[in-house]
């Protein structure tokens, strides 16, 4: 009887650290999305994100995986999921991951969603905005090469209307 008590006590243990040790993959919301920077200078204004994973301001594209993210929630964390492919040698680290928008402490740009060492980024519907969760920093503007920058204290951020689209294979 004891023997039985103790195996069932094992086994519900070993459910619950293994329900600790895999975190659950991103839950991807409804909509994906491109965005489209508000103001922004005409064949500059949607994100798209290049090989490397960085996100630059383009040409708007509807149907292009590059230009498109799916707002969507790691353990109830709003995160942003990116829809393009990612190929060795540019990212050998994201291949056959899904990747989300992260801030890597320099900027946002798509990184492997289960990580956790990262702060991941979202988007704030209420003021347009692409912003770290937990930190002051959202996207504001762009350098000379389309690259997008970040701001460091919410004074610039860049702000963004949304497009739905049909999502593209990766
Ligand atoms: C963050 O991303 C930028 C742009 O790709 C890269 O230059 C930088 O090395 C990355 N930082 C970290 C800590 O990975």
């Amino acid at each position: 009887m004891k023997f039985t008590t103790g195996l069932a006590l094992l086994s519900a243990l070993a459910t619950s650290t293994a329900q600790i040790l895999v975190p659950p993959g991103p839950v991807k919301g409804p909509n994906t999305l491109v965005f489209k920077q508000i103001g922004g200078i005409p064949n500059n204004e949607c994100l798209t994100f290049t090989n490397s994973g960085e996100i630059v301001q383009a040409a708007c594209a509807w149907t292009h995986a590059d230009r498109q993210v799916t707002p969507g929630k790691i353990l109830g964390t709003d995160v942003l999921i990116v829809q393009r492919g990612f190929a060795a040698p540019f990212r050998g680290d994201l291949v056959g991951k899904t990747a989300c928008v992260a801030f890597n402490e320099t900027t946002f740009r798509a990184e492997d969603c289960s990580r956790n060492d990262l702060l991941f980024v979202r988007f704030d519907v209420g003021n347009g905005r692409i912003q770290a969760n937990g930190a002051p920093v959202c996207l504001s503007g762009y350098d000379s090469k389309a690259f997008v920058k970040i701001d460091v204290g919410l004074q610039r951020c860049s702000q963004f209307t949304i497009t739905a689209v049909a999502p593209t294979r990766p």
